[in-house]
């Protein structure tokens, strides 16, 4: 599908369209990020997946392959526990050649961001709030991905602002490209994105079934069967593993929900089920998916079959372009 949209992020990247595939704990391995990448978004191998160094370099060498060379990006977690220290990730993912790095967590702190811009590279932090985002571009990040309550994953201290109430907010008071993302699944939404002031979506749960993603049949099954009411929240009002989840609502989200009922907040009474182990072992590679905190959103719903990341992608431009008509439509009459 060709270019139909130039905005900041498309020019900062260097991609066709304005979609960002956010990281994905265990599932953005090469495959992902170079069916993504291919079909003209921006993905991010996730670092903290590998356990190991040799493993993450594995995956770069993998993806550059894949890709051609073209380039593709790497997700630094700056908060979250990894197997190996940020940095080192950061150094391998540099001397592979990536240039591009969505962070997500706290606030990248001044080496991270300096390193990155020595070596030419380009990071979009990620976060839940604008007042994060206005913070990241003080500190020189050259983008920011704000996403909203809906979204996959961890919406953070992010507990009642939609993406695009956040995204409209965001147009008057960033001077830097940002992205939006949280709960979007359909093209209409993307051109929304842009209409607002965003120059990007960022998308997660949308792509869980796509033929590359490297995950069991059985749970690419029960993303096309999910709706948007099977997602619930976990953790929403204490915060033992930091803060509110959302995941499909299967036995383990709701073993935890039941355990916080019963007013258990340190993390030792959450830690069998919320090991990423289960979610990698259970779910993702024996398709077990009543196991696992498995993180999607509401815009599971837009999933309504097994395809490859480009027929997603074409389907996403498609729908924007024909959201782009209508709109013809409507201001010409
Ligand atoms: C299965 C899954 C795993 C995720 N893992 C991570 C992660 O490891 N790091 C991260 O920054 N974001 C992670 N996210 C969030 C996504 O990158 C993205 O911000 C989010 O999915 C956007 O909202 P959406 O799911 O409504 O599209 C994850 C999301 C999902 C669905």
């Amino acid at each position: 599908m060709p270019q139909t949209f130039n905005t900041r992020i498309t020019r900062l990247f260097n991609i066709r369209h304005p979609v960002l595939a956010g990281g994905l704990m265990w599932l953005s391995d090469a495959d992902y990020v170079a069916a993504v990448v291919n079909a003209g978004g921006m993905g991010f191998i996730t670092s903290r997946s590998s356990a190991t160094l040799p493993e993450f370099e594995t995956q770069l060498a993998r993806c550059a392959a894949l890709t051609s060379a073209k380039p593709f990006g790497v997700n630094l977690s700056t908060s979250r526990h990894s197997a190996v220290p940020l940095m080192t990730y950061l150094d391998a993912a540099l001397s592979a050649g990536v240039r591009h790095f969505e962070t997500a967590g706290r606030a990248p702190a001044d080496d991270l961001i300096r390193r990155i811009k020595h070596a030419g590279g380009v990071v979009i932090h990620k976060v839940p709030l604008l007042r994060h985002a206005i913070t990241a571009q003080r500190l020189g990040v050259d983008a920011v991905a704000i996403v909203g309550m809906e979204c996959g994953g961890h919406p953070g201290a992010n507990t009642d602002m939609p993406a695009m109430l956040g995204g409209a907010l965001a147009a008057g008071r960033l001077q830097i490209p940002y992205a939006i993302g949280g709960g979007i699944g359909n093209g209409a939404q993307i051109l929304a994105a842009l209409a607002v002031g965003a120059d990007a979506v960022v998308i997660g749960t949308r792509f869980l079934a796509g033929a590359e993603v490297t995950a069991h049949p059985a749970y690419k099954a029960r993303m096309v069967a999910a709706g948007e009411h099977d997602h619930t929240v976990c953790f929403a009002s204490n915060t033992p593993l930091g803060g509110a989840w959302r995941v499909l609502n299967n036995a383990t989200a709701r073993e935890v929900r039941e355990r916080e009922a019963q007013g258990r907040t340190d993390y030792e009474s959450f830690a069998d089920l919320t090991t990423g182990t289960l979610q990698r072992d259970a779910a993702y590679a024996q398709g077990d998916v009543e196991q696992g905190m498995l993180s999607m959103g509401p815009a599971v719903a837009f999933i309504d079959q097994v395809e490859p990341i480009a027929a997603i992608m074409d389907r996403l431009m498609a729908e924007a372009a024909a959201a782009t008509n209508r709109l013809e439509t409507l201001t010409r009459s």
